[in-house]
């Protein structure tokens, strides 16, 4: 009987010592501040985020400062002509989420992509007025500002328009992609830009248009936007170029209060985005898909525990693309997508032995195209209150067309519908039904604005652009730190990998993974592919250490930069 006692003991103590056997502590850390920190894609961006907060503004008003001072410092991505979503978690540990998604315009239709003979005609959902989807950002930014806001608008908005005024400076990375992009920019925009300029690496762009914009939505508010001049302007520029936008469609647009997607994953309380996005869910399904495995004991990016990661992944994506759509149009069986039994039952099939195909959970043979063309920042203020915000113009200056009048570059959201059942999109992502376009719907979204807590207290914030890319980088830098033990800019710098069911292969950052492991993933059946993929994401995080301190992960693929104090 002793024996047996000892035994059981033993087996006791190994089961719970599964996540307790400690790596070594991580080696670097990314910036470390007292009390709050605001990273995001350019200096200039989190800086006036950060002057709002020493002002005394929370990190609600800082999250309308960065979001608006990143449409004028990084108009890759930063946009007041797209659209975002953002979770939060107060001080007091109250949850939430804001979706400020474009919605596709009154006049849009299910076929409006599909030549006569029913196929994708290239490049209309993706460049050029049709693309646009009516943009959010502002309703979004002043949504947050009346419901959160402690600063007035005037305080938050100012710094943005005197940076406009002054220019931003172009970086190296900045300097190739506008040299990249100027070829689509010439063109789509009839009108002489100021991107039609060749800049280089150090040069200032002055925003005075865009700074015009700002000035005209703080005196006359959000209506400005939706209802006022700019309004009027912004649909007589988009129709002029052919698109289908009208004032109504402005005049109906509202940023929508959502209920976060919220599951365990052990000791940690996970809270994301929902639908219209996937983030969220597909999050949720992908880790509990991993939760009972001990992926601590297989290590950081090994065979094994890339191949979970995949399998888990293969399945989640291979639901996305079936029941995913804007809830406010189809019924989504949230609730069992994110049962942890669910996803047991979906991981029945899995065994290390040999790669699942995707062609046994469906079929297709598409490319991805990779591109990080959306933007993440986090912030958590000196009270103790996080945000969690991705925002977009979909891809890299959106549908290219510029407003030159207004000083912003349009969306091409519209392209993350599904123009045609099992066709895919830029990203190579399919959709079904549930995602088809329809007049006032919300196109399905990959973005994955995150927050999370440990142990009930706040953890971690985090999220990144990368389209379809989006979740698989979010999860692969929460068990970065979680499963491997690893500081925040330690888990942002790994490597990582890829895959989303279709096509059916793990891509992969090149030349970043030892060949051990991928020829143990070749010999199991997988797929590898580091051709085309040199970023996937670009992490922008915030851990809270045990110190109380707070330790930001800036990714370095990009421009990337935290302050704090
Ligand atoms: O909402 C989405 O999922 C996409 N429009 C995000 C686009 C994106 O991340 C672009 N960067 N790759």
């Amino acid at each position: 009987m002793k024996k047996l006692i000892t035994l059981l003991l033993i087996l006791f103590i190994s089961i719970q010592c599964k996540k307790i056997t400690t790596f070594k502590k991580t080696s670097y850390q990314g910036l470390i501040a007292e009390k709050a920190i605001v990273v995001s894609a350019r200096k200039e961006a989190s800086k006036i985020g950060l002057q709002i907060l020493k002002k005394g503004g929370n990190a609600f008003d800082a999250m309308i400062a960065t979001e608006f001072a990143l449409a004028v410092a990084y108009p890759f991505a930063g946009n007041l002509g797209g659209g975002g979503f953002m979770v939060y978690r107060t001080k007091n540990g109250e949850i939430g989420a804001l979706d400020y998604r474009e919605k596709a315009p009154l006049l849009a239709s299910k076929k409006m992509y599909l030549d006569k003979d029913q196929n994708i005609i290239k490049g209309k959902s993706t460049i050029g007025p049709l693309a646009i989807g009516v943009p959010g950002t502002v309703a979004g930014m002043f949504e947050v500002h009346k419901k959160f806001g402690s600063l007035p608008i005037e305080d938050i908005i100012q710094p943005v328009i005197d940076l406009a005024k002054k220019g931003v400076v172009v970086t190296k990375k900045q300097e190739k992609r506008l040299a990249s992009y100027l070829p689509s920019f010439k063109k789509t925009n009839k009108d002489s830009i100021p991107f039609f300029n060749v800049w280089k690496e150090n040069d200032t762009i002055k925003y005075q248009n865009l700074a015009i914009t700002f000035e005209t939505i703080l005196k006359n508010g959000v209506e400005e936007f939706y209802k006022g001049e700019t309004a009027k302007k912004l649909v007589k520029f988009i129709q002029k170029e052919g698109g289908i936008i009208t004032l109504e469609d402005l005049n109906k647009y509202k940023a929508v209060w959502r209920e976060p997607i919220v599951f365990n994953y052990d000791n940690l309380k996970v809270i994301s985005m929902s639908p219209p996005s996937s983030g969220g869910i597909c999050l949720a399904q992908i880790m509990n898909s991993l939760e009972p495995f001990d992926l601590h004991n297989y290590k950081h990016n090994s065979t094994k525990t890339i191949q979970l990661i995949t399998e888990a992944s293969r399945r989640a994506y291979a639901d996305r693309s079936y029941f995913l759509g804007d809830p406010d149009f189809v019924k989504i069986p949230i609730d069992t997508l994110i049962d942890k039994n669910y996803s047991k039952k979906r991981m029945e099939s899995f065994s290390f032995e040999k790669a699942t195909l995707s062609s046994t959970v469906s079929h297709g043979n598409i490319q991805i195209v990779e591109s990080n063309e959306t933007t993440h920042y986090s912030i958590i203020d000196q009270f103790g209150n996080a945000i969690s915000a991705t925002t977009t113009l979909n891809g890299g200056y959106g549908s290219k067309l510029y407003c030159n009048e207004l000083g912003f570059f349009l969306n091409n959201e519209m392209d993350d519908f599904s123009s045609k059942p099992g066709e895919p999109n830029m990203f190579g992502l399919i959709g079904a039904e549930a995602n088809s376009i329809a007049p006032e719907k919300r196109m399905l979204s990959s973005m994955t604005p995150t927050i999370i807590e440990k142990n009930n207290k706040l953890y971690m914030s985090l999220g990144t652009p990368g389209g379809s890319t989006i979740i698989t980088s979010v999860l692969q830098t929460i068990l970065n730190v979680h499963e491997f033990n690893m500081g925040m800019q330690q888990a942002v710098d790994q490597p990582r990998f890829h895959h989303q069911w279709l096509p059916d292969v793990i891509k992969m950052e090149p030349n970043k993974f030892d060949s051990i492991t991928k020829n143990n993933l070749l010999n199991l059946g997988y797929n590898l592919d580091e051709t085309n993929s040199p970023i996937i994401g670009k992490v922008n995080g915030i851990l809270v250490l045990e110190n109380k301190k707070l330790e930001a992960g800036a990714d370095k693929r990009g421009d990337d930069e935290a302050v704090g104090f």
